[in-house]
Order: structure tokens, then sequence, then C-alpha cells
């Protein structure tokens, strides 16, 4: 149910028009007085449209977009826009993201392809520290200027809208416009944040003024309020996304990252902190793509990701397909996730071989395929775990190989990252997830402007990964550094019946994975499919997982057949709406990682 709170803001936030708030600095005042947090709650079932956040403001303002008409991707929208206020650490319109959605008029999935993308002037060794040929220390890579891509949220906002949403710009940005004004209530999550990023912040004044009042973090329970986002959410709604692009937000984001604005004191940073080399001209130049969606049929379903440059869809395209070769339902449970792990292994070594930005269509169309899927999927002995990591294969190659090539690198990417799922009541789905990267970007606030810029070039490989071959993810001018996020609609006869998401890096794949076959195949519903221990194989030598899963049968059954896991606290963040045949729709968020997430439907059953 949406708050009287969000009501309230959606109604009475200054209209787009109006003149620009002064931007007082931000201040986190005691909470006395303030409005409460709008109900979280993990699952919603009911009709008239449905909405899934990790942030029940988010989800709040979603929800209210849809009660007053708008459609699924107005709700996305306007979500994600409040989802920069309250989750700033993760996503923002200093970041990127891929947009995924079902337009029930036309029977048909579109995507947006909104990553950053790497200055013109990149070269293949934007991350090698001309004093030693060394790479950078991924901390000193992370906290700079050098980490930053030119920003595309703000462009799959716009695109979206235009093309597919019922409401403009300037008015689904409203409500978040409110929220970064009034100011709302900072829980353990968002303290926690910060105070993983100390040190990071502190470098930076326009950082630490924003979030490091009295030098430390805001407390839990103070109201948090950045009414410098308020007025460039207000500028932009006012006179545009151009503000953003060839205007002065832009100018400011261009000095931002080529001057990284270093406080006069500093906590102790080992690093240099470097500028980068974004200019005017490349942000001017930034472009949203629209490739079509991947897809793959699993088990006479048709399930829609994220081509290239996210590795999303593929990977996870390419993980069902080998799953499908057998039935997992009915097979003893460590069984069916030995299957599982096996599969996310295989799908990575060709991830990590085969897809960066510019991977051929082709190329993306013969891993998704059934008859590469075979070839691979014989390499799976059901007795034992395949060492790793495996090696790729070559989907180029004649069918009926079951042989991988030389094993190579399986590099890895951090753990930030939101994604959100929404459905109206005329059958419109989005599934859209968004990043800075690191859990606070690069740790740079544009000065005046209030908020964070992402370091997602570091989602690039430093050096090669794969021996001998080529690396498909070394940076490179214009180019789009490889993702992991995997926006998913799964689809019966041309109808979505499941679309969902989730944060987490590179975890993001198998933990899509892992939900698809909990509830497409191990008879879980969707809930439980959320709830369930993760773990995740992505081609190492050791699987992360999280504590209840290792404290289960099926980890002991599969440690007996050679794999290993270590702990990994918690994996992932999913956020996911179902559309049952008789009308109603299922909002699942998670039940208790990340705090918990929030789910809403607009009439409850
Ligand atoms: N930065 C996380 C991802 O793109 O997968």
């Amino acid at each position: 149910m949406a708050s009287a709170l969000v009501v309230a803001l959606i109604a009475t936030a200054a209209p787009a028009s109006a003149a620009p708030t002064p931007a007082a600095p931000s201040t986190v005042a005691p909470a006395a007085g303030a409005a409460a947090e709008p109900d979280r709650q993990p699952t919603a079932v009911g009709y008239g449209g449905a909405v899934s956040t990790v942030d029940p403001t988010a989800t709040a303002v979603g929800l209210e977009v849809l009660r007053r008409g708008g459609n699924a991707v107005d709700a996305a929208v306007a979500s994600a826009a409040t989802l920069g206020v309250t989750e700033p650490f993760s996503a923002g319109i200093g970041g990127g993201g891929f947009f995924l959605y079902y337009d029930a008029r036309r029977r048909a999935v579109h995507s947006i392809d909104g990553r950053e993308s790497a200055p013109a002037a990149t070269t293949a060794t934007h991350f090698i520290d001309p004093a030693t040929g060394a790479p950078y220390d991924f901390a000193e890579a992370r906290v700079s200027g050098l980490s930053v891509g030119v920003p595309g949220t703000l462009a799959t906002w716009r695109d979206a809208a235009r093309r597919w949403g019922t409401r403009p710009l300037s008015s689904l940005l409203r409500p978040a416009i409110g929220v970064a004004d009034g100011g709302f209530v900072v829980d353990a999550m968002f303290r926690a944040h910060v105070a993983e990023n100390l040190t990071e912040f502190g470098q930076f004044s326009s950082t630490r003024d924003l979030y490091l009042p009295g030098g430390a973090p805001p407390e839990v329970g103070s109201v948090h309020r950045n009414p410098d986002l308020a007025a460039t959410y207000r500028q932009i709604a006012r006179r545009g996304v151009g503000e953003f692009y060839r205007g002065p937000i832009g100018g400011d984001v261009v000095a931002a990252v080529n001057r990284p604005p270093l406080a006069a004191e500093r906590p102790h940073w080992p690093h240099l902190i470097r500028p980068g080399a974004i200019t005017a001209a490349d942000l001017a130049g930034y472009r949203v793509r629209r490739p079509a969606p991947t897809r793959s049929d699993y088990r006479g379903l048709d399930v829609y990701g994220m081509a290239p440059p996210s590795s999303g869809g593929v990977a996870v395209g390419e993980a069902l397909n080998i799953l499908e070769r057998g039935k997992l339902r009915g097979l003893p449970r460590a069984q069916a996730l030995h299957r599982y792990l096996e599969a996310g292994a295989l799908a990575f070594a060709d991830r990590n071989r085969h897809i960066g930005d510019g991977a051929s269509r082709r190329t993306v169309r013969r891993l998704v395929s059934d008859r590469y899927a075979a070839d691979r999927a014989c390499l799976i002995d059901p007795a034992r775990a395949l060492p790793k990591p495996v090696g790729p294969g070559d989907p180029n190659a004649r069918p009926g190989g079951c042989a991988s090539a030389r094993p190579a690198g399986s590099p890895t990417e951090g753990q930030s990252t939101t994604h959100l799922t929404t459905a109206d009541r005329w059958g419109n789905v989005v599934a859209y997830t968004l990043t800075i990267e690191q859990t606070g970007g690069s740790g740079i606030v544009v000065p005046g402007r209030g908020f964070l810029l992402n370091n997602e070039l570091t989602d690039f490989n430093f050096t090669g990964t794969q021996g001998d071959a080529a690396d498909p993810n070394l940076p490179g001018p214009r180019k789009r550094p490889r993702s992991s996020m995997a926006p998913t609609i799964v689809a019966d006869r041309g109808r979505p019946i499941l679309a969902l998401g989730t944060p987490g890096g590179s975890t993001i794949i198998t933990t899509v994975l892992q939900v698809l076959v909990s509830r497409l195949d191990l008879g879980m519903d969707l809930p439980a499919a959320l709830a369930a221990p993760r773990v995740t194989q992505r081609n190492t030598a050791v699987a992360p997982a999280e504590a209840e899963f290792l404290a289960t049968p099926e980890a002991t059954a599969l440690t007996a057949l050679g794999h290993r896991f270590e702990l990994r606290p918690e994996i992932g963040a999913v956020a996911a709406v179902e559309l049952w045949r008789d009308g109603r729709m299922l909002a699942a968020a998670e039940p208790a990682r990340r705090g918990g997430g929030a789910a809403a439907v607009v009439r409850p059953r």
C-alpha cells in the first residue's frame, strides 16, 4: 500500500515548471516529526499493477504512479528516480543500466542499453600505471576520475518515457524531487553503505558534505535530505535531459571527473586520486542503444534477457539450455543443484571468452542455441564435479564436440547495483537493473549536484584474462564495459508469466538462474524461490555460498561430489513479479537480504 507520505509527495511536490528551490546545504536533522517509512512487505498479491524494489519509498512511488493511471514504464522510471535519492550508493543519474520491456499491445519484448561508455580517448591500457607498467590496484582505479564512464541512466529514462510511457519525464521525476527535498528516514542499510565507504567518501569535499555530516555516517532514524539532487532533478524536469548531456550539469560532471573535488583534510588513502578524461563531447555523443533482447526457450517457455554489452542474457540463456538437456524435477535436490552449479561454470567460461561490447549477433545466437548447449552439457558428469576453472567452448565450431579449450581466468565484479520490476493492468512489464558499479561508485559526488559518479569502467578487465586468446572486455574508445546485469522476462506462448532481476555483480547471473530453476523446476513458489539459500558458481575453484546453504545436507552431498564452497554473507537482492492466468499478480521482494525489499500491488486480493 502506498503510504500517505508518498501520496502527499506526488500531490504536493513543486511542479517541474516552478522556480527551483535554492540548493541549501544538505542537512541531517533528528527524526522528530519526520514522515514514517512506507510499509516494507516482501510479497503482495492482487490486481491492477505491481511493483517490486529493494526500497519501500521507491515501491510506494511506483505504486502511486500506477494508481493514478500510469503504466509499467512510468512506474519504473519514477521508482528508479526515487532509488537515486534513497539508494544513492547503488544507482542514480551518475550511472547506467539495462531496461527490458514487454509491450502488451505489440506482444513484443524490447530493451534499452543505457550502459556507461568509455570516453573517446580511452585505450586498452587505461588501467595500466604508466610509471610501473602494472595494472592499478582495484581501489586506486575505483576511487578516481579514471573509472567514471559516461552515464546512461537519464538517457534511458528519457528513451523509455518517450517511446513507451504515458507521462512526461518531468512528471515522473516529481515524486523523487519531493523525497529529496522533504527527506527520508535513514535505515541501517543506508548507514552501513556510508560506513563501508568512510575513507573513500572522506577524500572528496562534496561527498563528505552530503554523506558524512559531522564527519560520521548519518545516524539510523535521522532524516536525510538532498536539496542539491532535488534542484538537479528539477532543472532536468524544467529544461530537459539536454541540461545533463549538453548543458551545465554535464559541465559539472566533466569538471568533477577531470579535477576530482579533493577535501582539504582527508583521511589516509594509500593511493593517488587520478583524474579521468571525460569531455563535453563524450557526454554530447552519448546515445542509448536498442539491441534485440536475447531469447532462449526453456521447457517450452521463452526467456528474454539483455544482449551485450551485458553478458546476463547470454549466460542465463546458455545455462538454461544446458540444464534443459535433462530433467531437474524429480531429481534428488543435491543432483539438481550439482547441474545448476556446473551449468553456471560452463556458461561463465564462455561469457568470459566470448562476450564483451561488440560481440557479434551470430556469436550470441550460437551461444544461446540448443545445439551449442548439447556440446557443453555432455561435459557434466553426474557423479563428479568438473575441476574449475573449466575451459570455454567454441560456439563457431562444428557441433558434436563435447570439448572445451584450455581454462582461462574468471574475472569477477563488485556487489552493488539495484533492480526493480513493474507490471501494469494492461499487461506491460518492466525489468530494470541499474547501477553505479561498486557500492558508492567512484566516491565522487558532483559538487552542487547531489549525485555520485559511477566507477563502471572498472568492469573492464584491466589486462587480458584469456591467455593467448583475445580478451573481449579490455577498455577501448567509446566501448561499454561488459556487465552481468540480467533483467529477465519469461513468457508462455507470448504472454509474460514472470519478470525478475537482482544486483550482485557477476553473481547476478547465477542468482537469476537459481531463482528460475527453483521456481520452474524445483517446485518452489516465487517467495520460496527468493528466500532459498544461494550459492554461486562462476567458474571458480571455490563457490561462494550463504551460511544457510552451507548448513544443508545438499551442501554436504555436493562437497562429496568435489564442489568446494566458501562463506558469503549475502548473495543478491531479487525483485520479481509473477503474472497469473486469473489476472492477479504476485509481487515478490527479498524477505531479509539487504534489509528486506518492498513488494506491492494496486488492489490487494
Ligand atoms: N556493475 C555490475 C554489472 O554491470 O554487472
